[in-house]
């Protein structure tokens, strides 16, 4: 290139310095916050250190991701994120001292699809509110992973609206009355470590999918899931449970299954699954069952029972069984009585079980024709189990 005038070629220099100029202004508008790196491929923000104290106010444009580690933030404040409303993950990791989610605090995330919490010990008590005003439009996932939550307040998640997934692995999880109330739709519930379980968890929320407890330890209180009228599948396994109250499970409509697995369970109240209505299928397998002397423990209406290599402390009681199809040769006693089946231990221990005075002999099928005709309830519903079978393999 060839310059004839000079004046031109200064206006040119000046040009290029004015454009130079423009991009770091630009990017003084969009800085990194202090004390995070802004990784340009990822578009993720990692704010990480002891000298992290704080929650950066906003991020420069196109970051959707933060990731917040190895801080010393404290709080999560109300409203933290009002400034980033195109976040759409939001992870916190090894935060020692963080304590505190203040209630809507993760109000207007409208894009919001995942807030992880891993390894955040100081975080035990989830607060009323909390969880609240997010506005989603998309699902969202909710999780905590080696992080000791102790207590679940009451309207935790009040008004919360599409959770594609809530995973809680608690330490000693006391869910308080209304933990999970009025949650608008939730497809997949995972806690763990659960003690306890009080009254009306579930209040006004009606649209849960599927609910699963794991290696937890408590009793169920009557109409613990009586409000989750459209859930698919319940499924409690791994858990101590002493106690089963009767009606422990009613409320429950159009379920398809309900599923304990290997699961220690102390007594199963007579009428803990009656009320259950439309049910499709009720499992119990693989449980260790300390008292299942009456049929009744686990009479439902259900398409189809499987009750299924169970071991249970085997005594007399236990008679009705044989006359539930296979069901006594697919379950079976302690060490006290060797592992055999119920049906072998029936057939050498009682046979003079009428004469037989039992603790509970007005439960007995073979004494009584009110708990005769539970038992054929349980038939009827393995012989319609078979048709409805038959069925599905014929559409
Ligand atoms: C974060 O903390 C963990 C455990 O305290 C440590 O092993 C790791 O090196 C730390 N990472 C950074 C990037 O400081
Ligand atoms: C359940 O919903 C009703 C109607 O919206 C409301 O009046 C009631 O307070 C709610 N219950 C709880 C425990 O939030």
């Amino acid at each position: 290139m060839r310059f004839t005038n000079g004046t031109l070629f200064w206006n040119l220099i000046i040009l290029l310095l004015f454009l130079l100029h423009l991009r770091p202004t630009n990017a003084l508008r969009d800085t990194c916050p202090i004390g995070c790196q802004c990784d340009e491929d990822t578009q993720k923000v990692t704010c990480e250190g002891q000298q992290v104290v704080t929650l950066p106010d906003r991020l420069p444009s196109g970051y959707e991701q933060l990731l917040i580690r190895n801080s010393s933030v404290r709080t999560i404040e109300k409203n933290s994120f009002r400034k980033m409303e195109k976040l759409t993950q939001i992870e916190f990791e090894n935060n020692p001292n963080l304590g505190t989610i203040e209630k809507l605090a993760f109000k207007g995330l409208k894009k919001i699809r995942l807030i992880k919490f891993t390894a955040c010990p100081g975080l035990t008590e989830l607060q009323k509110n909390s969880f609240s005003g997010i506005q989603n439009q998309m699902g969202l996932k909710i999780i905590f992973e080696r992080t000791p939550i102790h207590r679940i307040d009451g309207h935790t998640f009040r008004h919360a609206q599409n959770i594609r997934e809530l995973t809680i692995s608690g330490e000693e999880l006391a869910l308080s009355r209304h933990c999970f109330a009025n949650i608008n739709q939730l497809d997949f519930l995972t806690v763990s470590g659960v003690v306890l379980i009080e009254p009306e968890i579930f209040t006004n929320s009606t649209r849960f999918h599927v609910v699963h407890f794991k290696n937890s330890q408590f009793d169920i209180p009557p109409n613990t899931f009586s409000s989750l009228s459209h859930t698919s599948h319940l499924l409690i396994e791994h858990t101590k449970i002493p106690s089963i109250a009767p009606d422990a499970f009613s409320g429950l409509t159009t379920i398809q299954v309900i599923e304990l697995h290997a699961c220690q369970l102390g007594t199963i109240s007579a009428r803990a699954f009656a009320n259950v209505e439309n049910l499709g299928e009720l499992k119990i397998l693989r449980n260790t069952i300390g008292d299942l002397d009456t049929s009744e423990s686990i009479m439902s209406r259900a398409l189809k029972t499987r009750v299924e290599e169970n071991t249970l402390e085997c005594n007399c009681g236990m008679k009705w069984m044989t006359s539930v199809e296979e069901m006594s040769d697919i379950n079976f006693c302690s060490t006290t009585a060797s592992f055999r089946s119920i049906r072998s231990f029936v057939k050498a221990k009682c046979s003079h079980i009428s004469k037989q005075v039992s603790r509970k002999s007005n439960h007995l099928p073979s004494t009584s024709g009110v708990s005769s005709t539970f038992s054929n309830v349980v038939l009827f519903s393995f012989i319609l189990s078979r048709v409805f079978d038959d069925f599905r393999i014929f559409l």
